[in-house]
């Protein structure tokens, strides 16, 4: 069996890797990334000394450099997690979000339809169905809530879940599709709410939480997200839409405060900041179809998922350490300097 992950030098898709080649020793895993400002080879350096393992450097939205990927490596099954995935920065600047997002993965459909993949797996969000009211705690997002997405990024992934299906239905290309809550753990880009959080109250520095902090997100830990997938690919049904998620759901200045306590320090470095536009109030999945289906349940609990993600942070300040030295200096003043 040969896996080609798309992404695969970003947060999830690297974890995702890992536990490929922990589960499956004899699968060829194939990590195809261009490695933008958010992919790292540092994270596959282990992997990289594993002969079953492999990586190329190309854009999913070139058309040329994935057929030549593909044609050479033919592939079994595609994991798409190559993306632009931060929101702030879709809010920023739309349309490499839309180049990467909408575009790479319809030239990923395309090359995988015409090379005869087994199953093309798209990694989605459950940030295409919008948001929830925070006083409705009875509603949950479950794969037939309407698509109705907020922000550019969950726009450009919406259109690429909607050009998956379209591949299925309109040429019987065998895909799925996934669509998870919030992810944390090793490996998580100091940009996003968690890993920034954690970095910035090591630094003593102020810890800038958007609006009142009263935004719910539902948590899972990464691992949980790779073992789902696994399970998807495997045996989860083709033409289908699957939820991902553990009710974990906890409001952003809980979670700040629960990193502030597990790290020792002061409730004093919390700074209310200026709120994203278009912010998503609540998150929340239903997980039932998967658990009933494929019998996924999450693992590791917020409370040990958290704890087991410090002490990644702690031991592994190298790799965050020459992240927030280099370009990353820069988006950080724009984003929140003048907030
Ligand atoms: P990430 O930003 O950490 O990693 C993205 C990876 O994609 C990077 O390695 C980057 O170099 C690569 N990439 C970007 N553009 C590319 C291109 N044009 N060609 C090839 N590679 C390219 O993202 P993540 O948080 O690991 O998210 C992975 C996927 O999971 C995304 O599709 C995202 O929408 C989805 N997702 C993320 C979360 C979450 O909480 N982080 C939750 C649900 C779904
Ligand atoms: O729900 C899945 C999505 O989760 C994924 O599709 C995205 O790729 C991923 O980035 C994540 O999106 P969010 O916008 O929810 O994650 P982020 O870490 O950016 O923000 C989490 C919450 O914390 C959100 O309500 C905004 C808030 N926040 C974020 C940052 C970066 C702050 O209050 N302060 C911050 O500095």
């Amino acid at each position: 069996m040969k896996i080609l992950v798309t992404g695969g030098a970003g947060f999830i898709g690297g974890n995702f890797i890992y536990y490929l080649l922990d589960q499956y020793p004899s699968y060829r895993v194939i990590c195809y990334d261009s490695i933008t400002y958010a992919g790292n080879l540092e994270t596959l350096e282990t992997a990289l000394k594993n002969p079953f393992f492999k990586f190329i450097k190309g854009d999913i939205s070139n058309s040329k450099q994935v057929f030549d990927c593909m044609e050479c490596e033919m592939p079994d099954i595609v994991v798409n997690f190559a993306a632009e995935s931060h929101v702030d920065r879709s809010i920023d600047n739309p349309g490499i979000f839309l180049q990467t997002n909408i575009i790479g993965t319809h030239v990923l459909l395309d090359a995988s339809l015409k090379l005869g993949v087994k199953r093309f797996h798209q990694v989605s969000t459950d940030e295409v169905y919008g948001d929830l009211p925070l006083d409705r705690k009875d509603l949950f997002f479950t794969e037939v809530t309407p698509i109705c997405t907020s922000s550019p990024y969950s726009a450009s992934k919406a259109a690429a879940d909607l050009l998956t299906l379209a591949y299925h239905r309109t040429y019987g290309l065998p895909v799925s599709i996934s669509r998870c809550s919030n992810n944390y753990g090793p490996f998580h880009f100091p940009e996003k709410m968690i890993p920034l959080m954690i970095i910035n109250a090591l630094n003593d520095k102020p810890l800038p939480v958007y609006g009142k902090g009263e935004n719910i997100r539902d948590w899972l830990y990464v691992v949980d997200h790779c073992k789902a997938i696994d399970m998807i690919i495997h045996n989860g049904r083709v033409g289908e839409v699957y939820n991902i998620g553990g009710h974990n759901e906890r409001s952003n200045i809980d979670v700040v405060k629960m990193i502030i306590r597990e790290l020792g320090k002061d409730e004093s470095l919390i700074r209310y900041v200026e709120d994203r536009k278009g912010h998503d109030l609540r998150y929340a999945i239903d997980p039932a179809k998967i658990k009933s289906e494929l019998g996924w349940v999450p693992e590791v609990s917020f409370d040990e998922g958290i704890k087991l993600t410090i002490k990644w942070y702690l031991e592994n300040r190298a790799w965050w350490e020459r992240i927030i030295s280099g370009e990353y200096i820069n988006y950080y003043k724009k984003m929140y300097e003048n907030r």
